[in-house]
């Protein structure tokens, strides 16, 4: 049961040999294999996008499990803007959460059947003002598919995650420093390893429950130093108190050695993000603060999404930093 007292801190090594893999490991990674391949000889710069939030189960048989909040609005959106900077995307999300082209027709705030005319002669057509948005955000996403350019697959639990980022991870390094790592997603920072997972539900007879979680080893450095080393990485920090985002960055760079943490806070993260990167050379940190209107409109008229101004300032340092690798 859960509420025995017998956590531990695991490292990536051990975490790895006592946690069992996800059943479609194997099929996932050679689905990326191939894309690399393929990728390989195209010479594009591919891009990994994590997006969303993973759970935890706290039973085998699961009926209940913690969840870390991220819809994957900024992963599916700048997965978008990386396919239009002419990357090939590797799109890991949260099962059902939001992704590329789709994520314009949430069932939240644009639901699609709303679009649509039923004719009296039985033809379906689309109103007049979404048509010509539709038309667009069809053939880009006809055109990722056809062309090879966006691979998607799918998480649920932190342990998919982790198995699915380093298995991933590995098969990328053969690309040195034409890979991206853009890890947007919310990864849990605690879980129940499967050894004290309870088998069947949680009875609730007993009054109180009390958990205790292990920590989940922090994956960036070994995923830096040894499972891809000369990629460029980008790390995302959320906090809710803005006073830590800048500290946290830095304390984030100063542990994992990688190139970039963009730091958001949960309230403005839709119109403010700060760029924070260290010269390795002498330790100095860097801030670059992005913000822009709530209202601003883009170039066609729509909302402007502060995702066009990260992925245009990141494809720009990835192309410095691999003019000097
Ligand atoms: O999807 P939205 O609703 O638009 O929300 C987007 C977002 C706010 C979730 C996103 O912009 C964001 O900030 N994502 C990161 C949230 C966060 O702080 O995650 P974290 O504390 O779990 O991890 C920090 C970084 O370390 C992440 O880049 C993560 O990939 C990495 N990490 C985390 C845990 C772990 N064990 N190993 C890791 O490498």
């Amino acid at each position: 049961m859960p509420s025995e007292s017998t956590s531990s801190n695991f490292s990536a090594d051990e975490y790895f040999a006592t946690q069992p893999p996800p059943p479609t490991l194997e099929h996932d990674v050679a689905a990326v294999r191939e894309f690399v391949v393929h990728h390989s000889a195209t010479g594009r710069k591919v891009v990994l996008v994590t997006s969303g939030g993973t759970t935890v189960p706290l039973e085998l048989n699961v009926v209940r499990f913690l969840d870390n909040f991220s819809a994957g609005t900024r992963g599916a959106t700048s997965a978008e803007y990386f396919l239009s900077a002419g990357y090939a995307v590797i799109f890991m999300h949260r099962q059902f959460s939001l992704q590329p082209f789709s994520r314009h027709y949430s069932h939240s705030t644009n639901p699609f059947l709303d679009l649509l005319e039923l004719e009296p002669s039985g033809n379906i057509e689309v109103h007049g003002k979404s048509r010509s948005e539709l038309v667009e955000v069809l053939a880009a996403y006809k055109n990722a598919r056809e062309s090879g350019m966006l691979h998607s697959m799918t998480f649920v639990t932190v342990n998919d995650y982790l198995w699915l980022l380093r298995a991933v991870s590995k098969e990328l390094a053969v690309l040195h420093n034409r890979v991206l790592y853009y890890l947007a997603a919310a990864v849990s920072d605690f879980f129940l390893p499967r050894q004290r997972l309870s088998e069947h539900k949680i009875q609730s007879g007993k009054g109180s429950l009390l958990i205790e979680m292990d920590q989940v080893p922090k994956i960036l450095k070994p995923m830096v130093d040894e499972w891809s080393p000369n990629s460029f990485v980008v790390s995302f920090k959320l906090e809710t108190d803005p006073a830590l985002l800048i500290p946290k960055a830095q304390a984030s760079l100063e542990r994992y050695g990688h190139q970039i943490v963009i730091g958001n806070d949960l309230h403005q993260r839709k119109f403010q993000v700060v760029f924070v990167s260290r010269d390795p050379r002498n330790g100095t940190t860097t801030e670059t603060w992005f913000r822009m209107d709530p209202h601003a409109v883009d170039e066609r008229g729509r909302p402007r999404e502060i995702e066009q101004d990260i992925i245009a300032e990141l494809v720009r340092r990835h192309d410095a930093w691999i003019q000097v690798k």
